[in-house]
């Protein structure tokens, strides 16, 4: 339930992205605010496969998933941060409007990198099974 909430999330900011949707980007903006400990959540649910990755590096079996994840992480973060001032008119600097809109893009293309690499979880997850904490990184 909260990975879909996730998944609709980073839907809503892509489609509340342009201001002709949203001037104020009222919407956009607060999506993004409930997005940050939806997604703090999300990690911490999954704790122990980030720290499956971290311990095992180059020669765990999902090394090339760890590294998505961490540019998702990175892009995610950058664009929340950088969405605050942009919001609240602190700033109007070119580079920080090309920042957010660079790493949201980025966000939303490596989400679905993500569910795709994740394709098998999702799958068992969608047919009712369980899987092991240690292995689960949906
Ligand atoms: C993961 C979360 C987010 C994603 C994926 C995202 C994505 C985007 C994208 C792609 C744009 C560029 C629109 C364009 O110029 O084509 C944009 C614009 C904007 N976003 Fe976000 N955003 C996120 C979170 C936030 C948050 C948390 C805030 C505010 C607290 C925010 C405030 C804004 C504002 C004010 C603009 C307009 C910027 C401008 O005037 O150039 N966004 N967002």
């Amino acid at each position: 339930m909260l990975d879909v909430g996730l998944f609709v999330g980073f839907i809503v900011e892509f489609v509340t992205r342009e201001p002709s949707f949203d001037p104020e980007y009222f919407l956009h903006s607060w999506t993004g605010i409930v997005l940050i400990p939806v997604i703090a959540l999300h990690l911490s649910s999954n704790w122990a496969w980030v720290m499956r990755l971290l311990r095992n590096g180059t020669d765990d079996q999902e090394f090339r998933l760890g590294v998505v994840n961490t540019f998702l992480a990175v892009m995610a973060a950058v664009c929340i941060v950088t969405g605050f001032p942009l919001w609240l008119e602190w700033s109007e600097a070119q580079w920080l409007a090309a920042s957010h809109q660079i790493t949201g893009l980025l966000s939303i293309l490596l989400m679905f990198v993500h569910l795709v690499m994740n394709r098998r979880r999702i799958g068992t997850l969608v047919r009712g099974r369980t899987v092991p904490a240690t292995t689960s990184a949906s």
